[in-house]
């Protein structure tokens, strides 16, 4: 009995040093296997005497599990540590490495679009919005240009073949103005807004393209006047422009929507072959340029949105915000505006962190 205790110790070590599956299994033969030293052990209880075998075979039989579990132990942690080095050297990595530096840009129309609600906020005005897939009604004829109104001819209209559930006449709306009708209508008056966003005409060269973007300027309250308008545009150019030394020039035109309607231009001079904005556009060496429709509303179109002309006036104004975009910026293609190369975009375009504020200059470049 001592013999099969220090053989059972001995087998049990040499399981516990095994260091692969296939030590651990010649172990595993040479005590448990048909011919190993404990089968062996176990037949020898045939031939022992009933008392004898009493005794001996439980001593056996623990000596057999014992081995058998350690063996069966042993192999597992050996079979999980193989596995666990297989999962270490088996990594794929899904990972992107991390690019240097940010890649994405703003693009200089959502930047101007930005800087302008900025500088309009300071002014108390709210960004307003409207549709772009607009009616007829709210496009045109609110607006003081019914069916056979030649101004409608100018505007070269993208129509939808069919007419909505409503029957209404449905187009690309061809200017932000019919956000003006949407707000009188909407909030009543007094009313401060901006409206920015996409038009459409059937238009394309070098300065035009088919869609571009405008910014509509709205105030309705009482007792306003040109003078308001002037002093509006002039703040909000001096602000956008980063110069005080901006000088309007209003000349009477016309829009069905506005009476009186003015456009406003602008002074400039030509340095190294291009325009700066800035200076009286009559002294030497500068020029006029056209910047933006505007006007007092007229009051067929105050009426038309449900207020009363006799209490409430206004003036209204509307510019190409692409347009600006390219004088503040000195670019001179509109069409690259739209053709989404990141190589433009990344020389245009902003550093989304660069937002701008009135404090540290709207359009400061990262
Ligand atoms: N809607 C006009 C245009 O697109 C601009 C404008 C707006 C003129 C508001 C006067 C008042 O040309």
């Amino acid at each position: 009995m001592d013999e099969l205790q220090s053989r059972k110790e001995a087998a049990l070590q040499a399981v516990a040093a095994a260091d692969n599956i296939d030590a651990v299994e010649s172990l595993r033969v040479e005590a448990l296997g048909k011919q190993g030293w404990v089968s062996q052990l176990l037949k020898t209880l045939g031939q022992m005497s009933p008392e004898e075998r009493q005794e001996q075979a439980p001593v056996i039989q623990a000596a057999r599990t014992e081995i058998a579990d350690a063996i069966a132990g042993r192999k597992e942690a050996l079979e999980s540590a193989v596995l666990e080095a297989q999962l270490v050297s088996d990594t794929l990595d899904l990972t992107l490495p991390a690019p240097e530096a940010p890649q994405g840009t703003v693009h200089p129309v959502s930047q101007v679009m930005d800087e302008l609600a900025e500088i309009f906020a300071d002014m108390g005005f709210a960004v307003a919005t409207g549709p772009e897939v607009e009616d007829d009604w709210h496009n045109f004829t609110a607006l003081n240009m019914p069916e056979s109104h030649p101004a409608r001819a100018m505007h070269d209209t993208f129509y939808f073949p069919d007419a909505d559930d409503e029957g209404r006449r449905m187009l690309l709306r061809t200017h932000t103005s019919p956000v003006q009708i949407r707000s009188m209508m909407g909030q009543g008056a007094p009313i401060r807004i901006i409206a920015p966003g996409r038009v459409y005409r059937s238009d394309s060269d070098a300065t035009h393209t088919p869609m571009f973007h405008q910014i509509e300027g709205l105030v309705i309250d009482r007792d306003i006047h040109l003078g308001h308008l002037k002093w509006t545009l002039e703040t909000f150019l001096k602000a956008f422009f980063e110069r005080e030394d901006i000088v309007l020039r209003l000349r009477p035109s016309y829009f069905p929507f506005t009476e009186p309607s003015v456009e406003v231009d602008v002074g400039f001079a030509i340095e190294k072959g291009r325009r700066v904005l800035g200076g009286d556009g009559d002294a030497p060496g500068h020029a006029w340029m056209e910047l933006l429709g505007s006007g007092v509303v007229n009051r067929r179109v105050i009426e038309s949105a449900g207020l009363d002309p006799d209490e409430w006036q206004g003036f209204a104004f509307g510019v190409g915000v692409d347009r600006l975009a390219m004088l503040k910026y000195a670019m001179d293609d509109l069409r690259a505006f739209f053709d989404g190369d990141v190589r433009w975009l990344r020389h245009y375009g902003f550093s989304p962190f660069d937002q701008p504020t009135l404090s540290a200059g709207v359009g400061a470049r990262a």
